[in-house]
Parts: structure tokens; C-alpha cells; sequence
């Protein structure tokens, strides 16, 4: 069966001594049986991944991390950007890839996306990769058949067995910090339909090994209800990721 995931995407808040406060915080909460009923991973902005990596393998913790974003290339003449060899030297188990704020202020494209996703399965790093339909694709109906567009189109050239083993973010734009999260029957019915679609385009059986996020303002209160669905393996938390005792309370979404 698929282990769940919470991954909290800190995305651009904390310097990296607020984010060893945090990770401090949930170090000493989280005991053995929360990293046995779930992954729980934290996504720090670039400048922290460091920091946290230092004080998750000295403290021997099972907390995973990784980042936010990874480049499409290998090394050389890209000012600014960081690539998966850096990554990987970290430690880094996951990177964002496609998340919607790239996509809408950083033009990153599914073509983008692709190579960004085989960037970091190539040094053994798990891309997340978020997919979502904005409000009008929303309300003219059309979410499930551009979200799969999306997904068709951010898988390209990935193996069947990579794709058993990435991990796929369902995160309708329209949720995403606004705090209208979408119903339990809204995130099944995609997470669902993204399965279906990779099990027919590859077989069942990778199908049933991919793991599918949903992600738009969850908190404590939903993440139940959410859950619930069958092919919804867990969430990329925002905003809630930053409160320690709100990320903590995500995570034990079986105790609600
Ligand atoms: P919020 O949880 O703040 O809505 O953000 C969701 C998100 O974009 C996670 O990647």
C-alpha cells in the first residue's frame, strides 16, 4: 500500500535560523509511530535546505526535506539556479517541480516541467510534481481533462518505473492560500482520474504505486476529510506548514 505523504512547502518564509526553530519544534514532536504511518517531509526555501539537512542527519532525525525547485540542467552558465548534483549532495529526497507559482510568475511550461522531473530522478531525488486548473478552467467544467493535459505533458519522457515513483500534487489553483479548499469529492474525483489515466497509459499496477498529493489551504480542521478519499495519499501544505502544531496536527490526520 501507499505510504502517505505530508509535505510542508514553506515557500519563500523563514531565514535558516527560523527554519531550525521550526524544524526543532516538530523534532521534538514527532515520535516514531508519526514516521511509521506517514512521510512527513519539509520543503525549505534554497538558503535553509543547509541548516535543516545539518540538524536532521546530527540529530539521526527520520524528518525528510527537499526543495522547492530544481534545474532543468546539469551545471555551468545558469546564474541563479540550483541543480539536482547539489541536491542530491544534500541529501535531498524530493523537489518541487511545476508548482503554480512557478508555472504563473516564472513561465515555466509542462515542456519545463518534463525536463525538470527527469533532472531530479536522474540523482535519485523524488520530484513532486503539481498539477491544478485554474478558477475559469474550474468553472467552465473542464478541471479533469486539463489537469490530465497537464499531467500527460509533465510525465513526458519518463519511464513507467519513474513514474511508479514520483509523486504527483493535485493543487487547484483557485485553493492555493486563498483558503477556499476544495471539497473531499473535489480532490478524489482528480486524484482519481490522474490514476486512471496512468493506469492506462502505463499499467495498474504503476497506477497503484504512484503516489497523489492534493494541496490547497489545507489545515488541521479538512485534512480528515480529505484523506478519506481513496486515491488521495497525502498533501503539500502551504501556509499551515509554517505553525508547528497545525503541520503536527496535519500529519496525525488519523487521530481526528
Ligand atoms: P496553501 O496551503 O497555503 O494554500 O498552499 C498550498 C500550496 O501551494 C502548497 O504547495
Amino acid at each position: 500500500m501507499r505510504k502517505p505523504l505530508m509535505a510542508g512547502n514553506w515557500k519563500m518564509n523563514f531565514n535558516h535560523l527560523e527554519a531550525i526553530h521550526l524544524v526543532q519544534k516538530l523534532a521534538f514532536t514527532f515520535t516514531d509511530d508519526d514516521y511509521n504511518t506517514v512521510d512527513i517531509a519539509v520543503l525549505p526555501p534554497f538558503t535553509s535546505i543547509r541548516s535543516v539537512e545539518t540538524l536532521i542527519h546530527g540529530d539521526g532525525l527520520k524528518l525528510q526535506f527537499g526543495s522547492q525547485d530544481i534545474s532543468a540542467f546539469e551545471s555551468g552558465a545558469y546564474t541563479g539556479e540550483i541543480s539536482g548534483v547539489m541536491l542530491a549532495k544534500l541529501g535531498c529526497h524530493y523537489s518541487v517541480v511545476g508548482h503554480s507559482e512557478r508555472r504563473l510568475f516564472h513561465g515555466e511550461t509542462n515542456e519545463i516541467v518534463s525536463k525538470k522531473a527527469r533532472a531530479a530522478l536522474s540523482h535519485s531525488i523524488t520530484p513532486i510534481i503539481c498539477v491544478g486548473e485554474s478558477l475559469e478552467v474550474r468553472e467552465a467544467g473542464n478541471h479533469v481533462s486539463y489537469t490530465l493535459d497537464q499531467v500527460e505533458k509533465s510525465l513526458e519522457g519518463l519511464s513507467a518505473e519513474n513514474v511508479a515513483a514520483i509523486v504527483i500534487a493535485y493543487e487547484p489553483v483557485w485553493a492555493i492560500g486563498t483558503g477556499k479548499v476544495a471539497t473531499a469529492q473535489d480532490a478524489e474525483e482528480v486524484a482519481s482520474g490522474i490514476r486512471k489515466w496512468i493506469s492506462n497509459r502505463f499499467t495498474t499496477k504503476i497506477g497503484e504505486q504512484t503516489r497523489i498529493l492534493y494541496g490547497g489551504s489545507v489545515k488541521a480542521s479538512n485534512i480528515a476529510e480529505i484523506m478519506a478519499g481513496p486515491n488521495v495519499d497525502g498533501a503539500l501544505i502551504g501556509g499551515a506548514s509554517l505553525d508547528p502544531d497545525e503541520f503536527v496536527a496535519i500529519c496525525r490526520f488519523r487521530l481526528h
